[in-house]
């Protein structure tokens, strides 16, 4: 890297500097996590330049597909994102630019009438995860890695696979725990043609091994634990608010399993304040599954302690995660954003995403937990019932059909069981009744 380098990695524990052409995830001197620091103020633009510039790139349309990043809503900010990386290194599918949903009829049910839904399910490999696989793997490209792991509950190692795909020569290892992603997530791996190592471990075990690994072969570490990543992934706040005509919510609802996600809202908002471009203190609140609640319980802690655990089995798979990598991070955008922690039981995130599902949104079961919480919150009263609300909504539906069978065939609330009828008029006349006749029309 030249001396003119915008970027640099600090060190979160002893406050070091050190180069980003150095792919490192932990500070060689203390051993804590790291984060990058970009002189974006080097640009000298004020919040109003700055939204000027973003709302133009907005409604630009991409010249050519060579220039997909143009398209994307992670480099449209590309400025705050990696001002040292090359356009021409960007690997852009393009992921971001998704859609932000005013659920009108849920909003009602859930007593929250301003709720809204990042749906980051819509993303080129139906999760939040392109955002940071493009800024990840294009980093890793710039500095002439090969190969590439991560460890994941499968959305990463899906969104690892298809983005190391389109590098010549590239090829992406994964470590999942066996049997323990969805059939979904991992032919995704597979089918990208990621090496691809089902583990007789949990996602813990899988993040210890992967670890190991890259401190003895030349592999870059594509976790969120990478703080390229999180470059990627903070613009999903960022983007909730420009989708907003730049009006802040007072609100932000993020399911919670390494904890990288929250961290990376957070900062992204940091950044945002104090560049001007957002101008208003938004609140955030991380929701765990009872099953996999360690951040839950530091913070009922004061995190006075940090708990780690075994987590159980959940119908939130994604965040089946016992010692979330990202605490530290995640602990400060808590105490920065006036932030909560709050935890669903499997109940509560299966109706939620049943819910939310039935009003035709194909949000996931994780997505769901944020959703649960955000309900949960509102009943407690820490959300108010006039809140500008976005819940962040992390992967598809289609990523999770097996929850969602089990739950439809499990005699559930909401459940809503296929039935199996005869090949005849009668049989399915039968099976509509009673008739329902048409609304008359005014
Ligand atoms: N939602 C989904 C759909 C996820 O896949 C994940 C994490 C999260 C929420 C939680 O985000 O870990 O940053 O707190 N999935 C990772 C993976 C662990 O390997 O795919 P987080």
């Amino acid at each position: 890297m030249t001396a003119a380098a915008l970027s640099a990695f600090r060190c979160l524990g002893c406050s070091a500097e050190h180069d980003l052409s150095r792919a490192l995830t932990e500070c060689p001197a203390c051993g804590s996590l790291l984060e990058v620091f970009s002189d974006i103020q080097a640009f000298g633009l004020s919040g109003e330049a700055w939204r000027d510039l973003f709302d133009r790139r907005r409604t630009a349309l991409p010249e050519a597909s060579a220039r997909a990043f143009e398209a994307s809503g992670v480099w449209r900010y590309r400025e705050l994102v990696l001002p040292d990386l090359p356009e021409d290194e960007i690997v852009s599918k393009p992921e971001g630019a998704t859609r932000l949903y005013a659920p009108t009829e849920l909003g009602k049910v859930l007593d929250i009438p301003r709720l809204r839904v990042k749906h980051e399910g819509e993303n080129p490999t139906l999760s939040f995860k392109d955002r940071g696989m493009t800024a990840g793997v294009s980093w890793a490209r710039h500095l002439g890695f090969r190969d590439v792991a991560c460890a994941s509950t499968g959305d990463t190692s899906a969104a690892l696979a298809p983005y190391a795909a389109e590098v010549p020569e590239m090829r992406a290892i994964v470590l999942v725990p066996d049997a323990k992603i969805t059939g979904e997530q991992l032919s995704q791996a597979l089918q990208y043609g990621a090496t691809t190592l089902g583990l007789d471990t949990d996602f813990d075990g899988c993040m210890r091994i992967v670890t190991e690994l890259v401190a003895v072969r030349p592999i870059a570490l594509l976790n969120s634990k990478n703080p390229v990543r999180i470059e990627g992934q903070k613009t999903i706040g960022l983007e909730a608010i420009h989708d907003l005509g730049w009006e802040v919510p007072d609100w932000f609802v993020v399911p919670v399993g390494n904890a990288g996600n929250l961290s990376a809202i957070g900062k992204g908002l940091h950044e945002g304040l104090e560049l001007g471009v957002i101008e208003k203190r938004p609140r955030l609140l991380g929701v765990q599954a009872e099953a996999a609640d360690p951040f839950y319980r530091s913070w009922v802690g004061g995190f006075s302690t940090r708990v780690t655990l075994e987590a159980a089995p959940t119908a939130a798979s994604a965040i089946r995660i016992g010692a979330p990598v990202s605490h530290p991070k995640a602990e400060r955008e808590i105490r920065r954003f006036d932030g909560a922690v709050g935890r669903v039981s499997e109940a509560e995130l299966l109706d939620a995403f049943a819910l939310a599902n039935r009003h035709g949104l194909a949000i996931c079961p994780n997505s769901a937990v944020a959703l649960a919480g955000a309900a949960k919150a509102r009943k407690q009263g820490l959300i108010r019932r006039d809140d500008l609300v976005v819940v962040v909504a992390t992967a598809h539906a289609l990523k999770f059909s097996g929850a969602a069978l089990a739950y439809h065939a499990s005699g559930a609330r909401l459940a809503n069981p296929p039935r199996r009828v005869a090949a005849t008029l009668e049989a399915v006349l039968e099976a509509l009744e009673p008739a329902r006749p048409a609304r008359a029309r005014p």
